[in-house]
């Protein structure tokens, strides 16, 4: 990936997130089940799964806030760095982040990146939403019950963009399971 490989993500990772709540732990976790599930996809695609994963989530670094939206602000900041595009790509709509752009208001902003779905987009998603804010490994269900828990205050909008966000969640959990299967 043209000089930026794992190793590099996860200290761009750590130097950007560390500190940040549990965020750090979060994403070395993200990339462990990465590096674990990573048959799901072509093997060409494998280190590209694992950088995604390490940095998902470097738009909740303060340093990087300026739409508030954390895919985005990430996505910004990567392609600042010079970061493939696909990284970058899969940073920004990481884990269904279109549902939830709308709500923002940073729907146009998000779209400047390629959204490339299929099954590296699925895999991310998976890593993402079978590990807790905290770093802890959890099931699916579990992970969208302390979701509803710590939006419950959020507004209206918010909410329904995550009601509606959810299905769409679960059948990408389900296709990353099926491609795992029965030894997951
Ligand atoms: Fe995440």
């Amino acid at each position: 990936m043209d000089g930026k490989d794992t190793g590099e993500a996860l200290a761009l990772a750590r130097d950007l997130l560390t500190g940040v709540d549990r965020r750090y732990e979060h994403v070395a976790a993200a990339a462990r089940t990465a590096e674990r599930i990573a048959r799901v996809v072509p093997e060409q695609d494998r280190d590209v799964l694992v950088t995604a994963a390490t940095l998902h989530d470097i738009g909740y670094a303060p340093a990087l806030r300026r739409t508030g939206f954390h895919p985005l602000d990430g996505a910004d900041h990567l392609k600042g760095l010079g970061w493939p595009l696909r990284v970058v790509g899969l940073v920004a709509h990481h884990s269904g982040a279109r549902f939830l752009a709308r709500a923002h208001g940073v729907e146009d902003l998000l779209d400047v990146y390629p959204d490339e779905g299929g099954p590296v987009a699925d895999a991310l998603l998976f890593c993402d939403m079978t590990t807790a804010p905290d770093g802890r490994t959890v099931s699916f269900a579990e992970r969208v019950r302390d979701a509803h828990g710590r939006h419950r205050e959020a507004p209206e909008a918010a909410r329904r963009a995550r009601a509606e966000r959810e299905p769409f969640l679960r059948a990408a959990v389900a296709r990353v399971q099926a491609r795992l299967g029965p030894a997951r």
